[in-house]
């Protein structure tokens, strides 16, 4: 059976490519409808399959994997409903926030946000989300809107949520109850395929998990980048965990929130310099800046370190700023407030935290490890401008404090700003040459500006260091930065194999 035209029309219009083990899949499934059509030529039918479009998606229903399940991967879903979605509502969009799971199979994914949804903000939800779920099956969606599940479906799934969203039937299936299935709006769509049709257009966050495995990768990346277009600036895209690396691509930047990694659109330049300023927080933070050489000539940082490192007494100068601190620090009150803060920030409550470090800040400006942990939630609320000035604060009173630097480099990467963010990277390396983020982010940026070489080299390198160190071990050396060292060991050898395949 010659499958060549076959697999060129499906690569055209799906996207779908059938490497040696999909092979048998596209034979069987041509097989089961010439036999339907009782046609005995390949040519026939191939032409019959290029005139009808119900022939297509008949032959496309067998070829499509469905495989599905409610919350699969929940760690995910948990991120977009305890972080992600409170991060947008609080950046006041305008409801309702749309959700879109692209490749939706037969609607447990969608229906999986929306109980999860319906379960926090109750029949508010409606109101605040709009759920989307496409696909190009037919049969598929036709399974969705119908709502009906059987065990299999459930095999992720706590029976809490089986229990209080769904309506037992008869030989063990399960129907969903009318509030989720009201919830979720399905349509057959075609990601392969120009124009979206407006319910794909403009969300919020798009699910699009476990859908891109079968696509070639040209295609895999023109879906991807379609998808991105469409996506609200400030929005998420998720993949599933194991197509994360193929997607990173530079269209979207990867941002890891709780060890997870995420795809999402920066704002541009001037969205960035609109940003409302946060409670005058940089005003106080730039009055308590003592000086701001530092950053002014990166070279003679190198060159200061170059002098205290021959003189050694580099430890000795990173010691002064919590020698500073020690006596306040006794100060039992003082302490706990910074704790507490500490644990608003690991429970998402930044505005609480926020607030603590101001006023630690007030009575104590030299408190570097406050204008860190100010810096960091800064960088994950999007406040680049406000995230810098914590960072020069902390230097103006360490000048050596590697996080500070490491963040600046961290924030120049993310804005777009590869000269500055290598020289930021660099100095941070200058200080401690074993700070493998650093040497990871410089790889990026090496990438994004083309330089494969030094990329190379960079993802090496962090990529070494890391396998240096127990993976388990917890980290502070880079507070209040928590990196996952195994997801990134990971992404390094993917870079490292993607770039040397490229050379
Ligand atoms: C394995 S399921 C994934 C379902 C769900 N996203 C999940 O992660 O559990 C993949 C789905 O992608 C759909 N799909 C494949 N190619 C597509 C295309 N070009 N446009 C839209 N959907 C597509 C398939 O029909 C299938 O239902």
């Amino acid at each position: 059976m010659n499958l060549e035209p076959f697999k060129t029309l499906l690569l055209d219009t799906c996207g779908f490519t059938f490497s040696n083990d999909r092979e048998q899949t596209l034979r069987n499934g041509l097989t089961q409808r010439i036999a339907a059509h009782k046609i005995n030529s390949l040519t026939a039918y191939h032409e019959l399959l290029t005139q009808d479009q119900a022939e297509m998606d008949a032959l496309v229903e067998l070829l499509t994997v469905n495989e599905t399940y409610f919350f699969r991967e929940p760690d995910q879903l948990r991120l977009m409903i305890d972080k992600l979605i409170p991060e947008l509502m609080k950046k006041g969009r305008a409801a309702p926030i749309r959700i879109v799971s692209a490749g939706c199979s037969t609607g447990e994914e969608p229906y999986s946000i929306a109980m999860l949804l319906h379960d926090k903000y109750r029949a508010e939800s409606l109101n605040l989300f709009s759920i989307v779920g496409v696909d190009i099956d037919s049969t598929a969606i036709s399974s969705a809107l119908k709502g009906v599940y059987n065990k299999h479906s459930f095999r992720g799934m706590d029976s809490f949520f089986l229990e209080k969203y769904f309506v037992p039937l008869e030989h063990k299936l399960f129907r969903i109850k009318e509030i989720i299935r009201k919830h979720v709006y399905f349509q057959i769509a075609n990601l392969n395929a120009e124009p979206y049709p407006p319910a794909v257009w403009n969300p919020d966050i798009i699910l699009y998990r476990n859908v891109s495995i079968y696509f070639h990768s040209d295609v895999q990346r023109s879906i991807f980048s379609r998808l991105a277009e469409t996506l609200n600036t400030g929005g998420y895209l998720i993949v599933s965990s194991t197509e994360t690396m193929h997607h990173n691509i530079g269209i979207l930047s990867l941002v890891e929130i709780d060890n997870l990694f995420v795809y999402k659109k920066m704002p541009s330049a001037e969205a960035r310099n609109s940003c409302r300023l946060n409670e005058g927080i940089r005003d106080k933070i730039k009055k308590s800046i003592k000086t701001d050489k530092i950053l002014k000539n990166p070279l003679r940082i190198k060159k200061s370190i170059n002098q205290l490192k021959d003189r050694n007494i580099l430890e000795a100068n990173k010691d002064k700023a919590a020698e500073k601190l020690q006596s306040k620090e006794q100060d039992i009150s003082f302490k706990r407030a910074f704790d507490t803060a500490v644990e608003y920030v690991k429970n998402n409550r930044k505005v609480e935290a926020v607030t603590i470090l101001k006023q630690l800040i007030e009575q104590e400006p030299c408190f570097v490890n406050a204008y860190l942990l100010l810096a960091a939630i800064f960088i994950d609320t999007q406040q680049f401008i406000e995230a810098e000035s914590a960072c020069n604060a902390a230097l103006s009173q360490d000048e050596f404090c590697l996080p500070a630097y490491l963040m600046l480099g961290i924030i120049a990467h993310q804005t777009g700003r590869n000269d500055e963010s290598f020289n930021r990277l660099r100095e941070t390396i200058y200080i401690d040459s074993n700070c493998w983020p650093a040497h990871f982010y410089l790889a990026e940026t090496a990438n994004m500006m083309g330089d494969k070489k030094r990329a190379l080299s960079a993802y090496q390198s962090a990529l070494d260091i890391i396998e240096k160190r127990n993976l388990l071990e917890k980290d502070d050396s880079f507070f209040p930065l928590q990196f996952n060292a195994e997801q990134f060991s990971n992404l390094c050898r993917y870079k490292l194999k993607i770039l040397k395949k490229s050379k």
